[in-house]
């Protein structure tokens, strides 16, 4: 990196350095001075998402070292050039596609597909494809534009959403990802009618926000799934009407008991298995909609009768990325509904933990324990 480049300090980090590796805890990060149209933010706060261990696992894929998390919320401390609208002092949510308002997507109201953020992704840097921190001599790479497993971050400013100073950090973190997600793929993605079934397998961080997303949506019954039964209990709190174990019993046909055969109206897949997407849409009754959440492996296929299972079945079976969101509109919606009470956040925080417990964060994803672990800065 060349001399002119201006430092902004060494900041504290977990780093991926390779499949299955543990992150590491570094604090020697040097991070770059905001660009033109970026924004140096001091994270208060990041949620631990699956799509984080989908990084460490290899579900999803990544140039490497990077510094994973993108579930996060912040206080802006510096603008760069030409950022109008945001201010040191500022605090915001990170959005993980960050919306640039101006390409094919964003003119039709389909930011969340923004051809420029999903290029940013795709290299895991920032939008002009370059990376702000540094370690060790070597580039190290921002999951989703952002990086939120960092005390300190350059994002691009167009990545930032404004929030009131009194709204809790914790919280808002958890809205950048899981509840704008989840709540998203039942108030954006799904046509849910008032007093329909919806049946939602996996109930994490992001099942639960689709399940609170249906109850707002006025569904009628909401079929709770999952193999966890704390996952089920708390299922119930955030708006489920039935459960089913899938450890215990087939997720299909306790749906299709509940249902006089038909199916449900809308189900949902919230974990990313090739199993459970094949439930998903088997559940759906004729004329039904599957929505598919949960990000799979890249070899997973989707594998469908096309006459019984497409054709006479007309089934609409629809993709979900990023809750269908537009950040900007939907941000201060959820808020909204979270004052009055009708969005529950505060109790998807299952662990308030340190940067340096990430690891543990992790495991505590894989056995299920968790919605949430939620660092705090
Ligand atoms: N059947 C039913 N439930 C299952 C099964 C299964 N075969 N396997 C796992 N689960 C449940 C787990 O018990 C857990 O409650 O799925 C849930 C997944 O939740 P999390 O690990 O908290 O994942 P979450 O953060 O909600 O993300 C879910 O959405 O955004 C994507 O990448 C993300 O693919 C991931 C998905
Ligand atoms: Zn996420
Ligand atoms: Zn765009």
């Amino acid at each position: 990196m060349p001399d002119t480049v201006l430092r902004t300090g060494l900041a504290r980090a977990a780093v991926l350095t390779g499949l299955e590796q543990p992150l590491e805890i570094r604090d020697d990060i040097e991070v770059e001075a905001p660009r033109a149209g970026e924004l140096k933010v001091r994270m208060a706060a990041s949620g631990v998402c699956h799509s984080d261990l989908s990084m460490q696992n290899g579900t999803m894929m990544s140039a490497m070292p990077i510094v994973l998390g993108h579930e996060g919320a912040a206080i802006v401390e510096e603008v760069g050039e030409g950022v109008t609208g945001l201010k040191p002092g500022d605090h915001v949510i990170i959005s993980w596609v960050p919306q640039c308002g101006d390409c094919f997507f964003c003119n039709r109201d389909q930011g969340y597909l923004c051809e420029n953020a999903s290029a940013a992704l795709a290299t895991g840097g920032l939008l002009d494809g370059t990376t702000r921190f540094t370690s060790q001599g070597a580039p190290l790479f921002q999951m989703a534009a952002s990086g939120t497993f960092s005390e300190v971050s350059i994002i691009p400013a167009i990545g930032a959403v404004k929030i009131p100073d009194d709204v809790d950090m914790k919280v808002a973190a958890l809205i950048g990802c899981g509840v704008l997600t989840g709540t998203g793929a039942a108030m954006n993605t799904a046509d849910i009618k008032k007093g329909d079934t919806v049946a939602v397998v996996g109930c994490g961080g992001v099942g639960l926000n689709v399940i609170q997303g249906a109850r707002i949506k006025g569904a009628g019954e909401i079929i709770a799934i999952d193999m966890n039964e704390t996952k089920l209990q708390m299922a119930k709190e955030f708006g489920a009407t039935a459960t089913v174990n899938a450890s215990q019993t087939n997720p299909v046909s306790a749906v299709m008991d509940m249902t006089g055969q038909r199916g449900a109206d809308v189900a949902f897949e919230v974990i990313g298995l090739g199993e459970t997407i094949d439930q998903t849409i088997t559940m759906v009754r004729r004329g039904g909609q599957a929505i598919l959440v949960g990000v799979p492996r890249m070899d997973v296929m989707v594998q469908l009768p096309a006459f019984f299972g497409v054709v006479l079945a007309e089934k609409t079976i629809k993709g979900c990325w990023y809750g269908s969101s537009n950040v900007q509109k939907d941000v201060p919606k959820l808020l909204d509904l979270y004052k009055k009470g009708e969005l529950k956040l505060d109790e998807l925080i299952s662990r308030t933990i340190t940067l340096d417990q990430v690891n543990e964060a992790f495991d505590a994803m894989k056995t299920g324990e968790v919605a949430r672990s939620v660092i705090q800065y």
